[in-house]
């Protein structure tokens, strides 16, 4: 096909709006409601203020700083018991049975440390209550035995409490003999009105081995009326409140083209809330992989009824109050309370708890080009040469499921991909990657040795009879890797080793996609939940970790490919808490419409609040095809989000940047160039996600956490602390009303240098040519001050400073560097971390960590400072005990001192010194 003509369009879902719609009303009724959900209309019958729920004081141990009770069900009288473990500002809180028939799912593999426990001791006890605290702490836990309920305070201030609705729901596991005679005899399961032991779905059922297993518990966030978190779900950055039926659904789903604003689940899970008002963040993490509802009411209360557990004597007046109701299929209740106080707390707490970002290698930093699919090796060179005709860089094609031999993972297309290692070593001459899917589903076929090893070996999940589960997926019949088995891992991972691969090189990344599990012509397209895995775990446990253990097994086997020296690139699609260890997430099949890109922004905000800043949504719209407006749009975005890749359906007209016409190639070319620009401080704010937890792309509430006005913001954003991004998100827009947040900030057009004053809110006119991108005052940015055809080639390019001052002429900023591939930057402190620093008009270059031994040769040639009011009498270079005078302009009109041509190391200290007087 000539790459310079789009395509026809084919026959296919992507065809006509009506063809789609109509698709997608199907669609729609393939997934639960949550009214056709079992365990959600069986915790409905508990009402709030009925807890039934006592705990027994008496049975109260501390031991370890672990405090441990029993509460009991006064209608069963059957005790639970529950333990409190502290951990700095975390909570742990867990409820399980005392001595279950067998032992109940606790989710293995996501907490990476052991929690160091802190000593709690009892403080106060009165009848009917117990207060736990250490004296050092700010933080008392209160707890109330009728009902039973739990209140947690700072400095005496109500934060949260748990059961204060009296909605802690937990199913004790029955045998299957004590059936009720009902169940028992009748083979109708349409009788299991509340789905107990069997659930009917459309032709589905569901046979519970278990029989109901299902936990719950309320939690009330005092003065709390912004709450994010929860993804993945195609709706706003701020949770709303949920109505009847309604509730927002965490289960790992396939949902092809799904529906925005929606609640329902799609491909991934964080069980993480956050609650935000201007002094406090707090974070409630539900360690559960089992389906989950979560259901949101904010809402005023009067003061004075916050809490029985805790007399308020202040006078009455309404404050918000976010009740969460928690409820899952099965497993145990085990609920951290991240107690912050700051956004940035809550954040490094959540990292301690399910790991920190790992930091990407540089190139997957870079632009990735994909489509479903790039059809042969000619297509693949030629599509690579594209770039070069048309000067734009580009680090990463990719291959999707046709470039294998009948969706034979590992494998190549014989006829298409004859010689896939010389493919390999041509884009390795222009330092550029492939990378190539592999899905978690594996053909059926004896022949196919991927297969029949791993049914020799019992690598396969079994269905309910302990036979190997086989359901439908591309290759058709196929059979789903157990990746919950360690051994299973390890054996996918050693897939991955180079002389196994047959033809991969080690510029070959990878794309773990349909791992919900995806499985075709199944209850909700996924695993029915009797499936069986390790130990005989039922799938209903651990569903949403399915996809976290084939990515975590992926990344172990391109670490082992490379002798544990290089650091890997995987996407996964499915994912949960923790996930951000392993590489990167997308957000699945959106489609080529206006609304999409708009909700891919809150989406992303969303999965940087829960720990995974490495994300990003298909660019263009994967399901149709756009028009240039909107893709030049999307583009535009896209190189301000983490993750950067134009994806497109197959039969999808052909979309690559140079196929718009001369104009609009310049400008899909000017932006795609502006991110390899900007690199520098991309790879910075990796580096701080991977050794803080902060977000990469973060909602305006984290960063200016005390201004209301920017709680609800969702259609502009932060990069760091530094740029203010404001994507265009709507067709024909010549102007777009942007929310300049805090008080006294000055922002500097990012590319044009004036500063903005005025009004916080401003009529900020656009043209299709960029997005407006403003600098906070006060910082400093890294930039390159030239491009190359991928990051391979930019390596030891110059930089520029972009400085820009503050009201009081302060600015700050970092740059950190290594090899940009390898874990030395932590095995040998093979790395360069620089602190510049603007200060009473000294300009400072220092290190920002000592250890660091990486000498970089690349050099600082300019540096732009906006904000400078009066032109320098002299500008001074102060370098190895030398003075220089350095040469400058000086625009008054924009307030820009600009020093080009220098000359400066930026693995050395020096200062710049701009005289006035
Ligand atoms: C799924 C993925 C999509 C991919 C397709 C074929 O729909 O979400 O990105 O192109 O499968 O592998």
């Amino acid at each position: 096909m000539s790459l310079q003509e789009p395509a026809p369009l084919t026959p296919h879902a992507s065809d006509t709006d009506a063809t789609l719609d109509g698709i997608l009303t199907e669609d729609k009724k393939k997934f639960k409601t949550c009214s056709q959900i079992g365990f959600y209309r069986r915790q409905k019958l508990l009402l709030p203020g009925q807890s039934p729920y006592y705990a027994d004081l008496e049975t109260v141990i501390v031991d370890k700083g672990i405090t441990t009770l029993q509460i009991i069900n006064q209608d069963t009288k059957v005790p639970l018991q529950l333990q409190i473990i502290p951990c700095e500002s975390i909570f742990r809180l867990k409820i399980n049975e005392i001595s279950p028939l067998k032992p109940r799912y606790e989710v293995p593999d996501v907490i990476v440390k052991d929690m160091a426990t802190e000593r709690l001791s009892v403080s106060q006890r009165e009848s009917g209550s117990i207060v736990l605290e250490n004296p050092n702490g700010p933080y008392k836990i209160h707890i109330t035995a009728q009902p039973f309920s739990v209140s947690v305070t700072a400095d005496d201030k109500l934060l949260l409490s748990l059961n204060s609705q009296g909605l802690l729901y937990f199913e004790c596991l029955v045998s299957p003999q004590s059936k009720s005679a009902i169940l028992e005899s009748d083979s109708d399961v349409t009788k299991d009105e509340y789905g107990l032991w069997r659930e009917k779905f459309g032709e589905f059922v569901d046979i519970k081995a278990s029989g109901p297993t299902s936990v719950g518990l309320d939690v009330s966030l005092h003065g709390f009326e912004y709450v994010y978190g929860l993804p993945e779900h195609a709706d706003t950055h701020r949770l709303q409140n949920t109505e009847d039926n309604d509730a927002y659904r965490l289960y790992n789903l396939d949902v092809f083209a799904y529906k925005v604003y929606d609640k329902m689940g799609t491909y991934g899970s964080v069980p993480l809330l956050l609650a935000h008002k201007p002094l406090q963040t707090c974070g409630l993490f539900w360690l559960n992989a089992s389906e989950t509802l979560v259901e949101i009411n904010t809402r005023a209360v009067p003061q004075s009824s916050l809490s029985r557990s805790v007399p308020d004597t202040r006078k009455q007046r309404a404050i918000p109050q976010t009740e969460v109701r928690w409820m899952s299929e099965s497993g145990i209740v085990d609920l951290f309370l991240l107690m912050g106080p700051s956004p940035q707390d809550v954040f490094r707490q959540y990292a301690h708890l399910t790991g920190f970002q790992a930091l990407p290698p540089l190139f997957s930093l870079g632009y990735h080009q994909c489509r479903w699919n790039y059809e042969d090796e000619a297509d693949v060179e030629a599509v690579d040469l594209g770039f070069d005709l048309n000067n734009i860089p580009y680090d990463v094609i990719w291959l999707d499921i046709e470039h294998t031999d009948g969706k034979r993972y590992f494998t190549w297309d014989p006829e298409r991909f004859r010689n896939p290692t010389r493919m390999q070593e041509q884009l390795k001459q222009k330092k550029r990657k492939l990378v190539v899917i592999s899905d978690p589903h594996i053909k059926v076929d004896p022949d196919y040795s991927l297969y029949s090893q791993a049914k020799a070996r019992g690598y396969f999940v079994k269905d309910r009879d302990g036979q190997d589960f086989e359901g439908n997926c591309w290759p058709g019949t196929s059979c789903y890797l157990d990746f919950t088995n360690p051994a299973v891992r390890d054996w996918y991972a050693a897939q991955y080793a180079l002389d196994s691969y047959k033809d991969s090189t080690e510029v070959l990344f990878v794309w773990n996609d349909m791992n919900e599990p995806s499985v075709f012509e199944a209850p909700e397209m996924t695993m029915p939940k009797s499936a069986v895995h390790y130990k005989g775990c039922e799938h209903r446990d651990l569903h949403n970790l399915y996809g976290f253990y084939q990515q975590m097994s992926t990344f172990k086997g391109l670490i082992q490919r490379s002798a544990g020296q290089e650091r890997p690139f995987v996407l996964t699609r499915s994912f949960f808490a923790g996930s951000q260890r392993y590489g990167a997430v997308w957000t699945g099949d959106n489609k080529a419409d206006w609304e999409y890109l708009k909700i891919s922004v809150p989406m992303l905000l969303t999965l940087n609040v829960t720990g995974i800043s490495f994300c990003g949504a298909d660019v263009g719209g994967f399901v149709g095809d756009p028009e240039p407006e909107l893709l030049i749009r999307w583009y535009q975005a896209g190189a301000f989000q983490p993750f950067f890749r134009a994806h497109a359906v197959q039969n999808s007209k052909r979309r690559e940047p140079w196929l718009f016409g001369k104009d609009n190639i310049l400008l899909l070319k000017r932006v795609i160039e502006e991110r390899y620009t900007l690199l520098p401080f991309w790879y910075l704010l990796f580096y701080q996600a991977h050794v803080s937890a902060q977000p990469v792309m973060r909602p305006l509430w984290v960063e200016f956490p005390k201004h209301p006005e920017s709680f609800g913001e969702e259609t502009q954003y932060m990069l760091g602390s530094a740029l203010l991004v404001v994507p265009v998100l709507a067709p024909g827009v010549s102007a777009l009303d942007v929310l300049f947040p805090g008080s006294g900030e000055r922002w500097y057009n990012f590319r044009k240098y004036e500063c903005m004053r005025g009004p916080h809110r401003k009529k900020i006119k656009v043209t299709l040519d960029e997005i407006p991108v403003f600098q906070r005052g006060g910082s400093i940015i890294p930039l390159h001050t030239r491009v190359g055809k991928s990051t391979g080639w930019m390596d030891g390019f110059p930089y520029e400073l972009r400085v820009a001052l503050d009201s009081k002429g302060f600015a700050e900023g970092e740059l950190f560097l290594d090899d940009g591939h390898s874990f030395n930057y932590i095995r040998d402190s093979m790395f360069t971390h620089r602190k510049f620093a603007l200060q009473k008009n000294v300009l400072s270059s220092s290190s920002a960590d000592s250890k660091g031994k990486y000498q970089s040769e690349s050099i600082v040639e300019r540096v732009q400072l906006m904000g400078v009011k009066k032109q320098p009498l002299e500008v001074i270079l102060h370098s190895s005990g030398v003075k220089t005078n350095v040469a400058f302009t000086y625009s008054a009109k924009l307030c820009l001192l600009s020093l080009e041509s220098l000359s400066l190391c930026v693995s050395t200290d020096w200062e710049i010194h701009i005289r006035d007087k």
